[in-house]
C-alpha cells in the first residue's frame, strides 16, 4: 500500500492482454460467447463501488468451534472506496482475470475479486438458475484506494461488489439465504458489505442487523493507516494467545449500548460525544500493538496531535478519530501531514502512513463514487479524500 503503483502487480494469462491474473481455467473458451450483454459487439461494463468499512465497536464475545472468534460490532461504510468495473472477456480468453490500479496490493492472484467471481459463478450453477455450467467469463478491473489488510474490509468489499457485478453481468439473481452464504465463504466481513450501510454484526460476521442511518450531517472520519499491513489472523491469534483489553468487560458494554442507541435512532453529535468510550472499544487493539511494535506509541502520539481519542479499525492498524465536518476532518489530516514532516509523529512500518479524510455513509447520503481520473495522481500515503 505504498503509493500509486500505476499498472499493479500481475501475472500470466488474463483475457484482455497481460497484466492480468485467472481465477478460472477453462482452456479454448469463447469468453464472449455467453456473454448475452455482449452479443451486440458493444462490451457491457459494470462499474461498482466498494466502499471501506469502519468499526466503531468490536467486541470479541467468546470462541467457536469453527476456529473463529464470536463477534459483536458496529459496522458504518465510508465515502472512501475501491472502484471494480466488470466486463464479459475478450473473445478468446480463458479466464477471469483481473487488473488492479492504484494502491498497491500484495499478490493479485490471491485477490478476493477472482474468487469472488469463481464462487458465484459456482452458486448460480447450483441454484439452478438456467445459466449454463460455463458462465461467461469476466474481465474485472479494480480501481484501489482502500489500504490493504488495513482493518478497513477493503478485500471483503471488493468480494461483495464482484458479487453483484457477475451477478449482474451474467443477469441472475440468487435467494437472499444463497447470496448470504456465498458472501459468508469468501470471509467473515463479506456479508456486511450486502446490507445496506450500518449494522450490527453478530456470530463470526455472518449475522447482520441492518440499523438505522446516522442523523444529522454524517460524521467526518480522519483516517491514519500506518504503513505496516496486520493479516486478520495474525491479529485474532494474538488475541487468543492472551493479548486482551486491560477491561475484558469494557469493549462488549460499549458496543452493546451503542446498539441499543442505535436501533432507535442516534445523531451525529450523540455519536461524536462517544469518542472516549469508542477508543476503548475494540478488543483487537492490544493485539494490534503485540504484532506491530511502535503502533501503541504511534496513537499516543497522534493522540496529542489531534487532540482527541484515537480509535482503531477492525484488526487494525489504521487509526479513526471522529469530526463534525469533513472540512475540519480535512483540515486534521493536513496537520497529521505536518506533524509527519517534522517529526512529531514517529515513523512506523515501511514509509509514511496513509492519510485521509472521508465520511460515514448511510442510506440518505451514499457514498459517491469520485472519478478515479480525479484521483490519479493524488492516491498515496498523503492522499485525501474527496
Ligand atoms: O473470515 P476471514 O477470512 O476474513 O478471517 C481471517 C481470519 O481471522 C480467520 O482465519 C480467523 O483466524 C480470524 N477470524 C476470527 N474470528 C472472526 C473473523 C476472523 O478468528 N470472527
Amino acid at each position: 500500500m505504498s503509493g500509486n503503483s500505476g499498472e499493479s502487480t500481475g501475472g500470466a494469462g488474463g483475457g484482455d492482454g497481460g497484466g492480468g491474473v485467472s481465477g478460472d481455467r477453462r482452456s479454448g473458451r469463447d469468453g464472449s460467447g455467453l456473454g448475452r450483454p455482449a452479443a451486440s459487439g458493444a462490451k457491457l461494463h459494470i462499474v461498482r463501488f466498494a466502499p471501506a468499512k469502519l468499526n466503531l465497536t468490536l467486541a470479541v464475545v467468546g470462541n467457536r468451534n469453527d476456529g473463529y472468534h464470536a463477534l459483536h460490532s458496529i459496522f458504518v461504510r465510508l465515502s472512501l472506496g475501491d472502484a471494480l468495473t466488470v466486463s464479459t472477456a475478450s473473445i478468446g480468453a480463458s479466464r477471469d482475470s483481473l487488473r488492479v490500479t492504484g494502491l498497491t496490493i500484495p499478490t493479485v492472484g490471491d485477490n478476493l475479486v477472482l474468487k469472488a467471481i469463481a464462487a458465484a459463478r459456482s452458486a448460480v450453477v447450483a441454484a439452478g438458475t438456467g445459466l449454463p455450467e460455463l458462465a461467461p467469463l469476466l474481465s474485472a478491473r479494480l480501481s484501489k484506494r482502500i489500504p490493504v489488510a488495513a482493518g478497513l474490509g477493503g478485500g471483503s468489499s471488493d468480494a461483495a461488489a464482484a458479487i453483484g457485478a457477475a451477478l449482474a453481468m451474467w443477469r441472475v439473481n440468487l435467494d437472499a439465504a444463497a447470496l448470504a452464504g456465498l458472501a459468508a465463504s469468501l470471509g467473515s466481513d463479506v456479508p456486511f458489505f450486502l446490507a445496506p450501510s450500518v449494522a450490527l454484526i453478530t456470530g463470526r460476521g455472518e449475522f447482520v442487523e441492518p440499523l438505522p442511518d446516522i442523523a444529522g450531517e454524517p460524521p467526518a472520519v480522519l483516517l491514519v493507516t500506518p504503513q505496516l499491513p496486520l493479516a486478520t489472523a495474525a491479529v485474532f491469534k494474538a488475541y487468543a494467545q492472551g493479548s486482551h483489553q486491560a477491561d475484558e468487560e469494557l469493549a462488549l458494554t460499549v458496543s452493546e449500548r451503542l446498539a441499543v442507541e442505535m436501533r432507535s435512532g442516534i445523531s451525529s453529535a450523540s455519536l461524536l460525544a462517544q469518542a472516549a468510550d469508542l477508543a476503548a472499544a475494540n478488543d483487537l487493539r492490544r493485539a494490534a500493538f503485540a504484532l506491530a511494535p511502535g503502533l501503541r506509541g504511534f496513537v499516543t502520539a497522534l493522540e496529542k496531535v489531534v487532540e482527541r481519542p484515537v480509535c482503531q479499525s477492525g484488526s487494525g492498524p489504521t487509526l479513526w478519530a471522529l469530526y463534525k465536518t469533513l472540512a475540519e476532518a480535512r483540515k486534521a489530516a493536513r496537520f497529521v501531514r505536518l506533524a509527519v514532516v517534522d517529526g512529531k509523529l514517529p515513523l512506523i512500518g515501511v514509509g509514511e502512513p496513509f492519510i485521509a479524510a472521508t465520511t460515514i455513509a448511510g442510506r440518505l447520503n451514499p457514498p459517491v463514487p469520485q472519478a478515479m481520473d480525479e484521483l490519479a495522481g493524488a492516491i498515496g500515503p498523503r492522499a485525501v479524500h474527496n
